[in-house]
């Protein structure tokens, strides 16, 4: 009953998303099932996708689950307890050392029976429209080895297939995409809090904007409310499987939810 998502089934997937107010737009979620074709999963009812999950593996380190969602007249029937049984065990078979996800209220419990653990609080940070003038910045690739550094695993097969414009410098570098209702600022990588507040200075405009921030990062916290963000969401980080050594005070931006 659990199978494997596929492009044909985006616009059914989208309706189920939206339903329950999430930032993913088409291209997220195509970009996911491209990259991950065997690990995006969902249940169908009715002609038409209820629930689903994702797992997104960084090599044979880190494994990230997300999109764990089933639709409100779907729940409490296990399909998430299903998909997230095909989440974990494929990611087992691949041999993947620490699983990784940001919980919600709602799904806690429901990890928390797969043996995740917390790891720490995630935010969501919002900023609403108001008039801008983004300050010019440098464009140039992703530094990889920066990102490696501050995560603790090798991201650059998923960083690479976000859109740009790669705002970046040595030390830095910021990513921006489109969502289904505010803009998304991230990642946001810099190993000196100065350069994260000028990267996120040449990339809000007057729209809307979330980002998601590790509040143990207190210059991640400052920087947001310095340019307009407060918090609208508390998330929790947990893990399952062996501590990844990371760099959380360079993280002024994750990559999302879905991803880490
Ligand atoms: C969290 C969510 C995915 C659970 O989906 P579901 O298909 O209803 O989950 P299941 O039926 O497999 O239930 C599995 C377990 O989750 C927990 N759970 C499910 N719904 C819950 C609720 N409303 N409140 C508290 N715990 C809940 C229970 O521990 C349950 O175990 P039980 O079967 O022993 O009672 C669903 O509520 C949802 O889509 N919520 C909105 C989106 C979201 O928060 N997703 C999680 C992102 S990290």
């Amino acid at each position: 009953m659990v199978r494997l998502l596929t492009l044909d089934a985006v616009p059914s997937v989208i309706e189920l998303s939206a339903a329950a107010g999430w930032n993913q737009t088409p291209e997220d979620w195509s970009r996911m099932i491209r990259l991950e074709p065997e690990g995006c999963f969902c249940i169908e009812r009715d002609g038409r996708v209820v629930a689903t999950a994702t797992l997104l593996c960084f090599g044979a380190e880190l494994a990230w689950i997300g999109m764990v969602l089933t639709h409100r007249d779907y729940q409490r029937r296990g399909f998430a307890r299903r998909l997230m049984s095909a989440a974990v065990d494929t990611a087992r078979g691949r041999g993947v050392r620490s699983v990784k996800l940001d919980a919600t209220d709602q799904g806690h419990a429901l990890y928390e029976s797969f043996g995740f653990v917390d790891e720490q609080p995630i935010e969501r940070w919002r900023r609403e429209p108001r008039p801008a003038e983004p300050e010019p910045a440098a464009t140039g690739p992703v530094p990889h080895a920066l990102d490696r550094e501050a995560c603790g695993v090798d991201r650059s097969r998923f960083i690479d297939a976000l859109p740009g414009p790669v705002r970046a410098c040595d030390e830095a570098y910021a990513l921006t995409r489109p969502g289904a209702r505010a803009n998304y600022a991230g990642p946001i990588v810099a190993r000196h809090p100065r350069d994260a507040d000028r990267l996120l200075a040449s990339l809000l405009d007057d729209g809307a904007w979330y980002l998601d921030l590790l509040p143990s990062n207190q210059a991640a916290r400052i920087i947001a409310s310095e340019h307009g963000f407060a918090p609208v969401r508390h998330l929790t980080r947990m893990r399952l499987g062996q501590p990844i050594q990371t760099r959380d005070d360079y993280v002024f931006g994750i990559a999302g939810f879905e991803a880490g």
